[in-house]
């Protein structure tokens, strides 16, 4: 892909969206930003006591490789930050200049086919039941070393979905014209072919 051509993956936690994002990129040899990271950055600079709008203001790529952002905290962290309007501002011209890059680029998220990308060429949204997530998320976090239960995985990841779709700036939610995926009863290899058919039906179209 010479010409900009941006595929948009949204989801909530967990959905698979970021396992399918890596292997969509690789398929077809374009970049992949993984916008949640940007948001977790912001939230563990705020953990370290920087206000919130000035780490995402100054944010650099160091930030986003700065120790092991994947951690619950962390997590909890970055959906608080992502409700600050001005956070979600001052990292929306990044992720737009990423979006149009050469080559093309997938970006995963929860506003990317809404909000950052609303003419993205692709548009998948990513879904799974809670349960599945909390499961999935709950091997992680062990897979880590991280001392934690199912039940609390499943509270946490209740509560950051609610908090992510209810805000009120650029909620998580699915674009009009946006395919769903439901990865409740598929593997990752059904999951990632899924997505890699709409996406090879559309670069057709063109
Ligand atoms: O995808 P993730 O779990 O790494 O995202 C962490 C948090 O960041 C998520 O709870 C909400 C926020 N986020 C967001 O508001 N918008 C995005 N495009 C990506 C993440």
């Amino acid at each position: 892909m010479s010409e900009p051509f941006t595929i948009a993956i949204d989801g909530p936690a967990a959905s698979g969206k970021g396992t399918i994002s890596r292997a969509v990129a690789a398929r077809f040899g374009c970049a992949h930003l993984d916008t949640g990271l940007l948001y977790r950055a912001v939230g563990a600079k705020m953990l370290e006591g920087v206000p919130p709008v000035e780490a995402a203001r100054t944010l650099t790529a160091a930030d986003l490789e700065a120790g092991d952002l994947r951690t619950a905290e962390i997590a909890d962290a970055a959906s608080k930050v992502a409700v600050i309007a001005d956070v979600r501002a001052a990292l929306v011209d990044f992720q737009r200049a990423f979006a149009r890059r050469a080559g093309g680029a997938v970006l995963d998220g929860r506003d990317i086919g809404t909000v950052i990308c609303p003419q993205a060429e692709v548009k998948l949204f990513v879904t799974a039941s809670p349960e599945v997530r909390a499961h999935r998320r709950y091997l992680e976090l062990i897979a880590k070393g991280a001392r934690t239960t199912e039940d609390e995985v499943l509270a946490d990841v209740i509560a950051r979905d609610e908090r992510d779709r209810d805000r009120a700036t650029a909620p998580l939610r699915a674009a009009e014209d946006a395919v769903f995926i439901d990865t409740s009863h598929l593997g990752i290899e059904d999951a990632v072919e899924a997505a890699v058919e709409v996406i090879a039906a559309k670069r057709a179209e063109r």
